[in-house]
């Protein structure tokens, strides 16, 4: 079975942060499709890189890499969830402007210019915009509280993937953006909270991830997806 049904037997992708777990894992498991006929990964450190707290260099990745295109599948893996010695807040005095600041550069603004100057790299047929998100950004199932940052970094970022997917469907009719969540993942982000006993290994989340992307609906402009195919309420 194809893992990525709903893009046809012969459809390019490129991964951004590649390096990380999720998107090296991603890269790995189109490299092994027989119906990928390119997969190109970029990161701060590919020979072709890109640095997602700063535009200009943004730019010049897009436009170094619209030769290779266009693409039918790019995925934006980036993220940070902690960065020492700050980790997500428990609570309302832990709040601190530089840690809410970094957080938000790199799961919102930086994400929003990437689908800025990346999206004209999609192709007009059927194609996915994907950024990963997580769940905890969802508004409706925040039952907990908690991790203020990394959840409102999280729910803005949705948010701005609904709105690029209104205006891109004009000039993109088959084209869906996707806000995707991969599950719990054993990787660097997710270790000082458990993710390495509770963590899926990354190569299995990414065979779900694939094919769950595989089945999200032509008639979606945008979409908050789940690793096990579910969808997640905005
Ligand atoms: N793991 C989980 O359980 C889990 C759960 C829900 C959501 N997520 C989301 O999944 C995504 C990937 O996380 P992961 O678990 O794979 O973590 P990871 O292994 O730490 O990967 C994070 C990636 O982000 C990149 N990055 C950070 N700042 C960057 C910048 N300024 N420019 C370019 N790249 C930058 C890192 O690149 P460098 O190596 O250059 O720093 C790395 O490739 C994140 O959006 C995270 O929020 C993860």
């Amino acid at each position: 079975m194809a893992i990525l049904e709903n893009l046809g037997t012969a459809y390019k992708a490129l991964v951004i942060g590649a390096n990380g777990a999720i998107g090296s894992a991603l890269v790995k498991a189109m490299q092994s499709d027989p119906h990928c006929t390119l997969v190109m990964g970029i990161s701060r450190s590919s020979e072709i890189s890109i640095d997602i707290s700063n535009e200009e260099s943004i730019q010049h990745a897009s436009s170094v890499l619209e030769s290779k295109g266009p693409f039918d599948l790019i995925i934006l893996a980036t993220g940070i969830l902690h960065q020492a010695p700050i980790i997500p807040e428990k609570k309302l005095d832990q709040l601190n402007l530089d840690y809410l600041q970094k957080v938000f550069a790199i799961n919102t603004f930086g994400p929003a210019l990437v689908i800025k100057h990346f999206h004209r790299l999609l192709s007009k047929k059927r194609s996915l915009f994907v950024c990963i998100s997580a769940k905890v950004g969802s508004i409706e199932d925040n039952r907990l509280g908690g991790w203020y940052s990394y959840r409102a970094s999280k729910a803005a970022l949705n948010m701005l993937i609904k709105t690029a997917g209104i205006e891109i469907r004009r000039t993109y009719p088959e084209t869906t953006l996707v806000a995707l969540h991969p599950g719990t993942v054993n990787s660097r982000l997710s270790q000082p909270f458990g993710g390495e006993k509770t963590g899926q290994a990354p190569e299995d989340a990414a065979l779900k991830m694939l094919q769950a992307l595989g089945q999200v609906p032509t008639t979606s402009p945008s979409i908050f997806l789940s690793y096990d195919g579910s969808t997640i309420l905005w």
